[in-house]
């Protein structure tokens, strides 16, 4: 396994590669891997003939008053991680490197960006689709990896990927929980055994209303929300949103729910922020 820093010496690594007519398959993190990112990898291991793992801590998605400081960095534990699982490059560069002095160029994906966690985490899918970009300029991967845990920021990948013309296949894997359903993150880390009991109650209540819908086909939106309301207040110290929205295009849908949804929940506990969602077809 190599371990790269710069953005040129990995470009010309990889140009090599292409030059022996070997697929690239990228898993872009920020580290503190867990098994959710360690699907990913598995996936693209046994899609690809070299497998290019990122690790970097991207300020620009993180506000002023987030955790870009405290984020976990045990980089020796994801290195060790990493070649267990036989990713052949992993590419983990300085900041300085990234965005060196006087940078100034970003990506936005208008209207997606500005939704859900857009609205709650300003600049936040700015800064990952600047990043993603640099990374799959520098990488020129030939498909990439993204988890469904982040939901939205997975349909803006595919936007982005689509509208620039990125010769790249996006590929989602689900969510990987603990066996109780608690969603894997890095940031779970940050909470106490009792904060991770109170966290349960997002994949508890979100499974609630993926059943209410299927049981009972068509219901109204904001009765499912009441109920997942109910259920997040009594354990959670701040919601951010609770929403409904078309599971392709993350459009507003109708007071009824009659087609593909994803049910998003962002919440804190303490300062630290969750989230979770769920994709609930009625008329399966
Ligand atoms: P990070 O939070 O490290 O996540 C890296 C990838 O792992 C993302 O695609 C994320 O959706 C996926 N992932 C996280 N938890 C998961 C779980 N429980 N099950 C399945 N997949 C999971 O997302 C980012 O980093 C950054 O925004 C990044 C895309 C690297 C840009 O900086």
């Amino acid at each position: 396994m190599k371990i790269i820093s710069h953005p040129h010496k990995i470009q010309k690594f990889i140009r090599n590669l292409k030059l022996k007519r070997k697929t690239i398959g990228f898993v872009p993190t920020m580290g503190a891997l867990h098994q959710g990112h360690i699907s990913l990898i598995r996936r693209a291991k046994k899609e690809n003939d070299i497998v290019v793992v990122s690790i970097f801590v991207n300020p620009s998605q993180f506000g002023p008053n987030e955790d870009l400081k405290k984020y976990p960095r045990p980089f020796f534990n994801d290195i060790k991680l990493c070649n267990k699982e036989g990713v052949n490059i992993i590419f983990a560069p300085k900041a300085n490197l990234i965005y060196p002095k006087n940078y100034l160029t970003y990506i936005n994906v208008e209207k997606l960006s500005d939704i859900m966690c857009g609205e709650h985490r300003l600049a936040h899918f700015r800064g990952v689709t600047t990043v993603v970009t640099k990374l799959f300029n520098i990488i020129q991967p030939d498909k990439v990896y993204f988890g469904l845990k982040d939901y939205q920021q997975s349909v803006i990948i595919k936007k982005m990927t689509a509208d620039l013309n990125f010769p790249i296949k996006i590929v989602t894997c689900p969510t990987i929980r603990e066996k109780n359903g608690l969603a894997l993150s890095s940031r779970n880390a940050y909470l106490s055994n009792e904060d991770l009991k109170k966290a349960l109650s997002i994949s508890q209540s979100l499974n609630k209303a993926k059943k209410l819908i299927e049981y009972k086909k068509s219901v109204s939106k904001k009765s499912i929300i009441l109920e997942i309301k109910k259920v997040i207040e009594l354990n959670m110290d701040k919601i951010d949103y609770i929403e409904i929205r078309d599971a392709d295009t993350l459009e507003e849908i109708k007071n009824i729910i009659d087609k593909k949804v994803v049910i998003a929940i962002a919440a804190y506990i303490g300062k630290t922020r969750l989230i979770d969602n769920i994709v609930v077809n009625p008329v399966r």
